[in-house]
């Protein structure tokens, strides 16, 4: 059975999910992408995946130094999700988009303004198609705005949630 990679990308946007921007160190430089393919897999050792285009810049950073973050972007941020994805701005993302940022716990690059972060040490590296799967140990974490609401992206744009309702997950208890 061949499934054509246009309908496989129409069927996968259909699932909405948050953006992040994964940054690296290259030396004392640091580097950012966007990528929205992230997921939690272990609790316990808490264990994170994010999924990247083999062909990506920022993969021999992250090769080198076994190691990225993880920074969860919040609603107000959209403007670094478009750089970070290579959108022609000043400063571009060849200069870290202008973004502010401070070294986390282990060195990493984390971004003012997320929701959170995590920090992660590269256990494994799955070559799967034409994307690297990248096992991340967390070894950091950050929750500076629990509150902001979170940037969403949904059928190929960005997709707001004020004024959006939540409600409960059947059977799951709902923790602080
Ligand atoms: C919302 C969003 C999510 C993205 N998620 C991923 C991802 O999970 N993995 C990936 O390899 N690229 C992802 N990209 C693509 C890259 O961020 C970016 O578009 C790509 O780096 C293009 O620039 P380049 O080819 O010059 O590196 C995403 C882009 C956007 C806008």
């Amino acid at each position: 059975m061949n499934v054509p990679t246009a309908d496989f990308r129409s069927v996968m946007s259909q699932f909405a999910t948050g953006v992040t921007v994964v940054t690296a160190l290259d030396g004392d430089r640091p580097r950012g992408i966007t990528v929205n393919a992230l997921t939690s897999v272990s609790l316990d050792p808490p264990v994170v995946v994010i999924a990247l285009d083999r062909k990506r810049f920022i993969c021999p950073a992250i090769d080198a130094t076994k190691a990225y973050a993880v920074n969860i972007l919040a609603e107000h941020q959209q403007w670094l999700s478009d750089c970070f994805a290579g959108a022609n701005v000043t400063p571009n993302r060849d200069a870290f988009c202008g973004a502010a940022w401070t070294p986390g716990a282990t060195g990493l690059p984390v971004l003012d303004g997320a929701i959170a972060t995590l920090e992660c040490r590269v256990t494994d590296r799955f070559e799967v198609g034409d994307h690297y799967l990248y096992v991340g140990a967390v070894d950091a974490l950050t929750l500076p705005e629990p509150e902001a609401p979170p940037l969403l992206y949904h059928r190929r744009r960005y997709l707001r949630i004020e004024r959006a309702t939540t409600s409960r997950v059947a059977g799951k208890e709902e923790t602080p």
